[in-house]
């Protein structure tokens, strides 16, 4: 297979080949992170689900393993759908979700449960002969018989859990929760969540942890309403911060927030390390994103988003890139602070790299940087991250970011004390901004032609750039 080198990331995980959605299965174990995800294997498009595999010492540098699960029994016969994994007894096992068409629509005609697969070595995994381990059987009344899938498994006071995405059938997502003592006899707790109708039909992907004094719960659901500048892609993803109870195995939500208020970004699962670490990886793409790299032999679609710490500030979860990627930087830039009134382009340039700006607003209207500028095939290329002082917002637009898709993205946060920094992630076709303390991150893949490598600093009257950094990440 010869891929085209276009658009091939630098630092993040994408597919060898073929296609690649969710992250699965991401755990530490024996001091190595772990990372499976969604894969279609012979193609850049969705198809019968595998699970693909990869290690890394580091978070950033990957390196892949074969594929652990195939669709080839029963019960997973037309995919092995999302899950995670967790260490028992020295082994790793892997729970996920068998997909099985029943009828001649595929899209509607279909039956999920749960299976577990181990291994001795993190490598080879061999499926549980007495899979399906949660099948319709251990559904409560009332509850969607199609939609029942992406196990996330865990650990409460002494005991397995499971937390599962599905829907009322009457066009509620919500959340079941299942205990066990051994992953492979289940019995089902309760509802922990339900959505009130502002959060889309159907929940995928749910992930239920502790983090400082809260518990998150983390999902990613279908069919969002949009609301405002809130959860505009209609695949979103949001955390609610809260508290799980035990034994009733509800949820009681104290916030709501969208984990990434950018385009690409969806399904994320948490993973806690042996530092303590709460570290979280989402699909750095979306299914209603447009995909170029699906077509003219690119052979290849789908990435995964750098890896974010979260962590709790002041009641509400910021994110930040894990501190391994710092060992990645070459080739420093750094100018000394200067005032901006207009636009100005830098002695810098890059396809890959990290860049911190903190501006001082000043008496600006507006201000940001354009990055990837350049001559493109089909004009002049851009992608644009401005703040408005008037609104409070951050937008992220990428009209012309190249041969992609378009759109701008908004999401509020004040100045700290007449600042913003900017914390940003240039890879070959991706973007990742990291504003203020963490606690606004904005992802987005676009696909600029390789020459539109300039960096651009602009303002709507004048205002400071306090600091400017850049580093080649490589
Ligand atoms: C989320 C999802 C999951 C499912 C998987 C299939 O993106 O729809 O609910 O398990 O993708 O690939």
């Amino acid at each position: 297979h010869k891929l085209r080198p276009d658009y091939r990331l630098n630092y993040h995980l994408m597919s060898e080949f073929g296609w690649m959605n969710d992250p699965n299965g991401f755990v530490q174990y024996k001091g190595l992170y772990h990372l499976f995800y969604q894969h279609h294997p012979y193609e850049p498009v969705w198809g019968p689900m595998h699970w693909g595999h990869a290690v890394s010492r580091d978070l950033v540098k990957w390196e892949y393993l074969p594929v652990a699960l195939a669709p080839d029994t029963e019960f997973d016969r037309d995919g092995c759908f999302s899950g995670s994994a967790i260490a028992k007894d020295g082994k790793l096992a892997l729970m996920y979700t068998g997909h099985v068409v029943t009828g001649p629509d595929k899209d509607r005609d279909y039956k999920q449960s749960q299976g577990i697969a181990f291994s001795e070595d993190g490598v080879v995994f061999e499926k549980w002969e007495g899979n399906p381990v949660i099948g319709y059987d251990r559904m409560p009344e009332g509850v969607s018989r199609k939609d029942f899938r992406d196990p996330k498994v865990f650990v409460r006071e002494g005991q397995y859990y499971a937390v599962l995405g599905s829907n009322d059938a009457k066009g509620n997502g919500l959340v079941l929760l299942y205990r066990s003592d051994d992953l492979k006899s289940w019995t089902f707790v309760n509802v922990l969540l339900e959505s009130d109708g502002r959060f889309g039909d159907n929940w995928e992907c749910p992930d239920l942890f502790p983090l400082g004094d809260k518990d998150v719960f983390m999902l990613s659901p279908q069919r969002m309403p949009a609301q405002g500048e809130e959860y505009r892609n209609l695949h979103s993803t949001m955390a609610v911060t809260g508290k799980f109870d035990l034994p009733s195995g509800r949820f009681r939500p104290e916030r709501y927030a969208q984990v990434d208020h950018g385009f690409d970004f969806y399904a994320p699962q948490s993973a806690l390390d042996e530092k303590g670490r709460r570290i979280v990886i989402g699909w750095m793409d979306m299914w209603e994103s447009d995909m170029p790299t699906q077509r003219d032999g690119h052979g290849w679609a789908g990435a995964m988003s750098l890896p974010r710490e979260a962590l709790l500030k002041d009641g509400r979860i910021v994110y930040r890139p894990v501190e391994e990627i710092e060992s990645y930087r070459g080739n420093p830039c750094r100018l000394s602070e200067f005032e901006l009134d207009g636009e100005r382009g830098i002695d810098a340039f890059g396809d890959s790299y990290e860049l911190h700006a903190v501006f001082e607003a000043g008496r600006a209207s507006a201000f940001g940087l354009k990055l990837r500028t350049g001559e493109g095939a089909g004009g002049p290329e851009e992608t644009v991250l401005s703040y408005r002082t008037s609104d409070g917002l951050l937008r992220l637009n990428r009209d012309r970011s190249g041969i992609g898709p378009g759109g701008e993205r908004r999401a509020a946060i004040p100045l700290s004390d007449g600042h913003l920094a900017l914390r940003i992630f240039v890879d070959k076709s991706s973007v990742e901004v990291f504003a203020g303390d963490g606690e606004v991150v904005m992802t987005a893949r676009i696909y600029p032609g390789e020459a539109s490598q300039g960096i651009k600093l602009f303002s709507e009257g004048p205002c400071r750039v306090v600091s400017f950094r850049k580093w080649d990440i490589r």
